[in-house]
């Protein structure tokens, strides 16, 4: 299990401490056993229990005194004193201090495992009411993945076998708007974590001298103003997942920090003596192109290759625009939830041109482009009127998909052209570009797909402008990805 709970049974009474360890192993804790004070104090340091339940009379110390050591370490530690009724007021004193609850020997075992259970439904409630609030209600609908192209199918298996092989770093990339929080949130809530906290930190939105003290936290007294111990966030999410969103935008002195967090696996809080365990999933995300800012000097080497191990691409939404309608229609939907509306649908044409767009903005200005419609338009249908003059004007420039059913003809149902219309010389022009495309650039195997001369094929990418690559004359070789082609490949119009 990720996130066993830790106890830790101090009693010098040995035939106690069994039982109760024995017990709560069997209720599936971690549990380890202390028969005097000083070995408490060890095991304190070592285990890092998370509820201790302690006896106030030990040979060597002071129950009482333990109590108020252990407190002092760890705040949030919950701890149940044992007493002999003899000792009523030391009960009394104990819980004055700090302690939650107490039991008088002799006790009753499933008095304990029932107090024991609850304390740790607290502890967790405590968490889910201070950092996990709104995630919880996030995680309900709207860390809905919508797409069922193949590039998506592909982000999910890889979400999976993250989740599933509780990966300890994993890097999501893709453009700005593609979904990586979404996919952040959806690694964390599907993996053992998930009940855990997720926390996220904008690397770009906090100053770099607060960034630290936000991730790491600091002492009492770490600077002037630290008047309480403080948490950072890989306290916070303790067992769970902490995303770190924006990692290009880190400082280089932070990335180091990260690396070293991330391969030691404990981090010191700021003005602190010892490491704390750090118990977290580091899931980062960048639109940045790390491997370039790598090269510039702007980004640590070492921690790319240690983030790169698992590394989830989204893909651009102009690569799988089958994805559009379905996309649609899932924003449709929360919108009609969230306004209180009942749109049904978009019309033919409108949905068109959304195929037809590329979609600089990714899935995000798809679903502003969505809710700015159903702000417009007031009927059930949502038609082409109002949408953007990006979107009507893009008329279906050359924008390649592959055809994912792998079929190479072009029959019509394969063609979307533009709802504006397209002149056939366009269409023929285009039609060049991607046979040369398929053939390599080869003009002999190009003219032969096409079934025509080399001549004739000169002659017309002469008469289009296009140089020897296919391309227009003085256009930039973008480098942009474009889907590598291969004999069988088809190609929709969109
Ligand atoms: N596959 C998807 N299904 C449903 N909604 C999506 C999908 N991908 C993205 N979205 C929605 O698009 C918007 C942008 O997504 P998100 O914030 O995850 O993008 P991002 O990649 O983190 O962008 P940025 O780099 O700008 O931070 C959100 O409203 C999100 O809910
Ligand atoms: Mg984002």
């Amino acid at each position: 299990m990720v996130n066993k709970n830790r106890i830790l049974v101090v009693d010098d009474e040995k035939l106690i401490s069994w039982s109760l360890a024995t017990m709560l192993k069997k209720e599936g804790y971690d549990v380890e056993t202390a028969a005097s004070g000083s070995e408490a104090i060890q095991k304190f340091e070592e285990f890092r229990p998370k509820l201790v339940l302690l006896d106030v009379c030990l040979p060597d110390v002071n129950g009482l005194e333990l109590l108020k050591r252990f407190k002092a370490a760890n705040e949030d530690l919950y701890v149940i004193m044992i007493t002999a009724y003899a000792h009523a007021d030391s009960a009394v004193l104990a819980l004055q201090e700090g302690a939650e609850d107490y039991f008088g020997k002799p006790f009753n075992l499933d008095a304990v495992k029932h107090v024991v259970n609850k304390a740790f439904e607290k502890t967790q409630l405590k968490k889910e009411v201070d950092y996990f609030r709104g995630e919880l209600r996030k995680k309900s609908d709207q860390d809905k993945l919508v797409g069922n192209s193949q590039k998506m199918i592909e982000v999910f298996k890889m979400i999976k076998i993250c989740a599933d092989a509780d990966a300890k770093t994993v890097l999501v990339t893709g453009e700005s708007g593609t979904g990586k929080e979404l996919v952040a949130r959806a690694l964390h809530m599907h993996s053992a974590r998930a009940e855990a906290p997720f926390i996220e930190v904008n690397c770009a939105a906090i100053p770099e001298n607060l960034l630290e003290n936000e991730l790491f936290g600091h002492e009492k007294g770490a600077y002037t103003d630290a008047s309480k111990r403080h948490k950072g966030v890989f306290e916070m999410a303790e067992g769970g997942s902490v995303f770190l969103d924006e990692i290009g935008d880190m400082p280089f002195l932070m990335q180091a920090k990260i690396l070293k967090v991330i391969e030691s696996k404990r981090f010191r809080r700021l003005g602190g003596q010892d490491d704390v365990e750090a118990n977290v999933r580091i899931i980062t995300a960048t639109h940045q192109n790390l491997p370039k800012m790598v090269k510039e000097g702007k980004f640590r080497s070492d921690l790319f290759f240690r983030l790169n191990v698992m590394n989830i691409a989204l893909p651009p939404l102009r690569e799988r625009k089958e994805d559009i309608p379905a996309l649609v229609q899932y924003f449709i939907k929360t919108l009609n939830d969230e306004y209180g509306r009942s749109v049904e649908d978009t019309s033919p044409e409108a949905l068109e041109y959304l195929m037809t767009y590329d979609w600089p903005g990714n899935v995000r200005e798809l679903r502003n482009c969505i809710e700015r419609l159903m702000m417009l338009e007031q009927e059930k249908t949502l038609g082409s009127q109002h949408l953007s003059a990006e979107i009507t004007q893009s008329r279906g420039e050359v924008s390649r998909t592959l055809h994912q059913n792998g079929s190479s003809d072009l029959s019509g149902e394969h063609i979307l052209l533009p709802p504006e219309g397209i002149s056939l010389e366009e269409l023929e022009k285009l039609i060049i570009q991607l046979a040369l495309k398929k053939s390599g650039n080869n003009q002999t195997k190009a003219a032969k797909y096409l079934k025509t001369s080399r001549d004739t094929l000169r002659y017309r990418m002469k008469k289009f402008g296009l140089g020897e690559n296919g391309r227009e004359e003085g256009e930039e070789e973008t480098g942009a990805a474009e889907p590598p082609l291969s004999a069988g490949d088809g190609y929709r119009f969109a």
